[in-house]
Parts: structure tokens; sequence; C-alpha cells
């Protein structure tokens, strides 16, 4: 959650602070802060809210010095107030943090007890006490922070700095991500590399338990003994543009535009034009191993595991093999039943959803094989899984997520055609036609893009309704559910997504003329060597449907529909009717996602909802 950043060299920090919280702030943004150190002296803005409330606030202020560390928070303990936002200095100390600290309370008792006022609601505070406690017995700031570390259990990453040290700068980890940026005689550390890459893209990824002890003119890396520790630098292929909106009102909006070229460029890495087959150089070494497989469990949150739940329906039909889904906060604690022929799948964008890392923790531990699809790399869930699938969409940092999703979609498609190669369950000939089809999603999505005017039109005439229920039968039942995330979590209308069948078991009961029903019903094409019996299953899916349209549409709900082009029927039931290129069973839910997107993105802007920032929410969910 909250984003952090420091900087030490010899410019004014202020700038570098603001700009690059600004660049964190989809992080969260209940409050922020930034400290700047001259001359022995620590001066600390705060305030609730944004990071332009903290702009203003600094507009006329004039600080000297050239290092300073910032920080905008997303509220876990304690509420999002100024007194709790970060950085909290405490004598010759001053810190921020992101994570959660869970034997806080031990330690502030503790605190008390020696008479140390405690200012703040937060975890944090009790731990630049800690720190002070120790530089106040003549420590240095690394000793202090390696003598402290032992005594914490949970989550953190802290970017620290003491009055008494004027070029040092002390980043941490342990479950939530820093990363360490080299420039020339000034450094930098960030919780991403998205506050930094315009001014360097010299990274070091910091590991567990590593402490960065940076200086202006150059960065040691240390373990928790204060020893010299081995350490990579990378250099990073994101642009710094990627990460401005070109042009668009918000980067949601961009990323949604962005979809069409985010797939060639998932696809593509991962074919293998000579044979014209999906080959997905990572799986080379499991392809023996994926034939006796007995198993697959996918563990995801959010957006990533609705992405899951249309994976299964690809491995079971092109693979055959029996597939798991489970929301990760669930897996982690249900002592799942696993074995050295099981295969985890997780996956995430951002690669440090803390909930998702504790499943992989899991899996690993119970000796299955674990496969991260990941957007990030250098994330802890990239580093740490058996195999890591990159997505390659580029940075997405509209809070809600895009083109991460309709790109796990696209990896996750070749996985199964890879995995159903594999075990011999598709023959050449329909692996073929598979990848033929798949090397036509990029242009079909550039098409579903141009629909985009009806559907903010669609958006528009319905901003009244009290309810927005949306529901698809198979493949497109986790289309419905991702369709009614994305607009409840940006727009903040209250909406539902259902498996078309379970409509009748209750749902049914809050229908009324005020409710509008999404119903995704598109027209399955089929390639020519699917198993017999495909066309037909389509065909079955999309009457059961109509049917449940039509039980809809006797209770006075309003018919948003979207189907295919190929098929004239729905327009006489629906109210308002969308109309995708045809594609087939597989590719639909891709395409299908995208109106989605874009309905809860003309909602929230209707509504005047902050869409690229929404209320509670943050972008990577790095705390339990
Ligand atoms: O970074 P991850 O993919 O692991 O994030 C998982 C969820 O937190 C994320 O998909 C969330 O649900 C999004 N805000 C949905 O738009």
């Amino acid at each position: 959650m909250c984003g952090i950043i420091g900087y030490i060299g010899d410019k004014n920090p202020k700038g570098i602070l603001l700009d690059g919280l600004k660049r964190l702030e989809y992080r969260g943004y209940d409050s922020a802060g930034i400290a700047v150190l001259h001359d022995k002296q620590v001066e600390v803005f705060r305030c609730q809210g944004r990071i332009e409330a903290l702009e203003k606030r600094l507009s006329n202020a004039d600080f000297k010095g050239s290092l300073g560390i910032g920080h905008t928070r997303w509220a876990t303990h304690g509420a999002p107030t100024e007194r709790n936002a970060h950085p909290h200095q405490v004598g010759a100390i001053t810190l921020v943090h992101n994570g959660i600290i869970e034997n806080y309370l031990e330690h502030r008792e503790r605190l008390q007890a020696m008479g140390r006022k405690i200012l703040s609601e937060t975890d944090s505070e009790i731990v630049a006490h800690l720190f002070d406690l120790e530089v106040s017995q003549g420590k240095t700031l690394l000793q202090a922070i390696a003598a402290v570390l032992p005594r914490l259990k949970g989550s953190y990453a802290f970017v620290v700095l003491s009055k008494n040290e004027e070029d040092t700068i002390i980043g941490v980890r342990n479950g939530a991500p820093l990363l360490v940026g080299l420039g020339d005689k000034e450094n930098f550390v960030a919780s991403d590399v998205q506050a930094i890459l315009h001014r360097t893209k010299q990274i070091i990824y910091l590991k567990d338990h590593q402490i960065a002890v940076c200086h202006r003119g150059n960065v040691e890396i240390k373990d928790l003994y204060g020893k010299d520790t081995p350490f990579e630098v990378k250099t990073i292929n994101w642009s710094a543009d990627q990460m401005e909106k070109a042009g668009y009102r918000h980067f949601m909006l961009k990323e949604i535009h962005e979809q069409p070229q985010a797939l060639a460029q998932t696809i593509e890495t991962n074919i293998d034009h000579q044979s014209g087959l999906v080959s997905i150089p990572e799986l080379s070494s499991l392809r023996s191993w994926l034939k006796d497989l007995d198993q697959i469990q996918i563990v995801a949150c959010g957006t990533a595991r609705h992405a899951g739940l249309v994976g299964r329906y690809y491995l079971e039909r092109f693979a055959r093999i029996s597939v798991k889904v489970d929301f990760a906060s669930e897996f982690r604690y249900r002592d799942p039943l696993l074995s050295t022929k099981s295969l985890v799948v997780l996956i995430s964008q951002s690669g440090e959803t803390a909930d998702t890392l504790a499943a992989l923790r899991e899996a690993k531990t119970k000796g299955a094989k674990t496969l991260a699809i990941c957007n990030v790399r250098e994330s802890t869930l990239a580093r740490d899984a058996d195999l890591v699938l990159y997505t390659n969409a580029g940075p997405e940092i509209g809070v809600a997520s895009t083109k991460a999703f309709t790109t796990q979609l696209a990896m996750l498609y070749m996985l199964a055609v890879e995995a159903g190669q594999a075990n011999g369950n598709i023959d050449e000939t329909y692996a073929k036609e598979l990848t033929a089809d798949l090397l036509k999603l990029p242009f079909l999505a550039e098409r579903t893009l141009l629909l985009e005017k009806q559907i903010e039109k669609m958006a528009g005439d319905h901003l009244d309704c009290s309810f927005f229920f949306y529901m698809g039968r198979d493949v497109q039942y986790p289309i419905a559910l991702e369709g009614a995330l994305k607009l409840k979590e940006i727009s903040y209308a209250h909406a539902e997504g259902y498996a078309a069948g379970e409509l009748k078991h209750g749902p049914i009961a809050l229908i009324d003329r005020t409710a509008a029903v999404l119903i995704i019903a598109p027209k399955d094409t089929e390639p020519t060597s699917a198993p017999e019996g495909m066309a037909e299953h389509s065909k079955t899916l999309f009457e059961k449907t109509m049917s449940n349209l039509q039980e809809v549409k006797s209770r006075g709900g309003k018919i948003l529909a979207f189907g295919s082009e190929n098929d004239p029927s729905l327009a006489q039931h629906a109210d308002c009717l969308i109309q995708l290129p045809a594609a087939s069973w597989a590719l639909n839910p891709v395409l299908m996602a995208i109106p989605l997107q874009l309905m809860a993105y003309y909602t929230a802007l209707f509504r005047g909802t902050d869409v690229d920032k929404p209320r509670n929410l943050a972008k990577s969910v790095t705390v339990e």
C-alpha cells in the first residue's frame, strides 16, 4: 500500500520528493508528508489528504539541504489524520514505513512504561522510538536498525534518516517492496520504480532483510548483521513516458486503449511463427512434467482471481486437467491439499500482493511446483516462484486493473494450449487453429475499442439505475464478476456479478424497473478442428442466457446486452445493445471485458468520482 521515496544527492529534495510522491499516489492517498535534513535539523511537513494538499502547504516553504524522505499513506493503524501521517520523527530519528508491525502493542507498552510519549496511533512511530533508543545509546543508524529488526514481527519497508548522519539514508525491507535507484552523485530509495524511473534506470531491488545504506557518492547493501552482501544492478526497460497519461484524461482510459498493444506484446514472445504454434519458452523445462500433472490450483486476489476463473475454463477444456481457483486470502489458511504433482499458478499484476505471496510460500512448503503470471519484473512473486510468465502489459497505474487483466487471460490461454499439447489432449491442427485465432486478438480488441462512444452513451443513459446486475454463463461468468467489480470500485454504484443460471436462486428478487441488467451473451465461433460438440455447447449456453434475459424483462429490468455482430437475435429484446466483433469461445471473454471496463469508466466519469484513485483503495495491497 503506502508509497515511499527517499533522496540523497546535491539537489534540493523538495521537488524530487513531491514529484516522486505524485507518481506513487496510486499506492495510497489518505495523507502525505515529507522530511528534509539540513544542519542537524529535520523539518517535517505532513497533512491529511492528497499530495496536492501537501504541495499547497509547501508552496512557500524554502528547504535547505539535499536529503529527505517522503510518504503517501493508505491507513492501516490509526485514522488518516495529520497526526498519523508519515514521516514520524522521534528524537534523532525520522522514518517512513509501509507495512504492518504485528507486535507493535507490546513495544508500545514497554516504551510507555519507560516514559516515552507516543503521539500517534501508528505502529510506525513505535519503530521510530525503538531506533531512537538505540541511537541515544551511542549506536550509528545502521547499528540501531540492525539491533531493532530482529525484534519486529510483520512486514515492512522503512526508509530512515538520523539527525546525526547527514550523508546517510537507510532503506530496509521485509515483505514489502523497496528498491534503490543509482544516480550520478545522487541516489534514491523508493517503494516502486515508477517514482524514479525518469531520473535513473539503474535499479537495485532489495531482498527481504537487506539493508541499503545510501550515501551521496555510493550505496552499500548489508545483511541484518551489517555485513556487505552481494547485489545486482538491473537496467529497467520501461520508459518514463509509459508512466505519463499521454494526453488521456485518466490512466485508466489510457490503459484501456493500450490493450491491443499490450496483448500483442504478451502474445508475440510466446509464438513460434515457423510452426504456427504457441510455444512459451519458460515452459520448456516443464513440458514432460506437465504430462503427469494431476491438478492445477490457481490462486490470486481481485481482478487477477477473475482471470484465474477464466483460466480454469481454458485449462479444463484444452488440457482436461482438474483446476481449482481460490482467493489467496482463503487458500493460505485452509491447509490446501497439494502434492509434488500439483501446479500452483499465482496470478498478480504487481507481484507484491501480500496474500498472494503468502499463498506462494504455502504452496512451496507443501512441495507443489509454483508458476507466477505477473506483470512487474523483479517483483517478489516473480523472484520467488519456480517459474514466471510475464504479461508484457507495461506499467499499470490506474487502481482499476484493465490491461493487466486481459493480458493475464491471453497468458492463461497460451498456458492451456501448451498444457493441452503436452498431455496430448489437443492435436497439432487444433493447436495451430487456436494459435492463429489468438494472433487476431489484438486486432479484435482494437475493433472493440471503436465501440467506445456507444458505451459512453449507454453509461450516461443509465446513471439513475439503483443497481447493476451483471450476468454471464460458463466462461463469461467470471467476466460478469469482473464487470461488476470494475463498476463498484470506481463509480461506487452497487453492482453484483452472477452466473446467469443462479438468477432464479435468489437475485431475481432484486430485479425491478430501477435495475440495470448487463447480459454478456456472445455468439461464439469455433475453430473448424474443435472437438465435436463445442459449437453445440456454445449454442446451448446462448439459448439458456436468452431465457434468463426473458425472465429479467418480464420483471421490468432494463436489459443492457453485450453480444456479437454476427447475431441479430439480441436486438429484439435488449433495451440497449453493444455488438462486438465475432470471436471464438476462448477469445470472447477478453473482448467482453473491454466494453465493461469502458462502462465502468464512463459511469464513474459521469458520477464525478476520482477514476484513478477511488476512495479507500490502493493499487497494490501489500498488507493482509
Ligand atoms: O497486483 P495484483 O494483481 O495482485 O492485485 C490484485 C487485486 O488487488 C487487484 O486486482 C484489485 O482487485 C484491482 N483494484 C481490481 O481492479
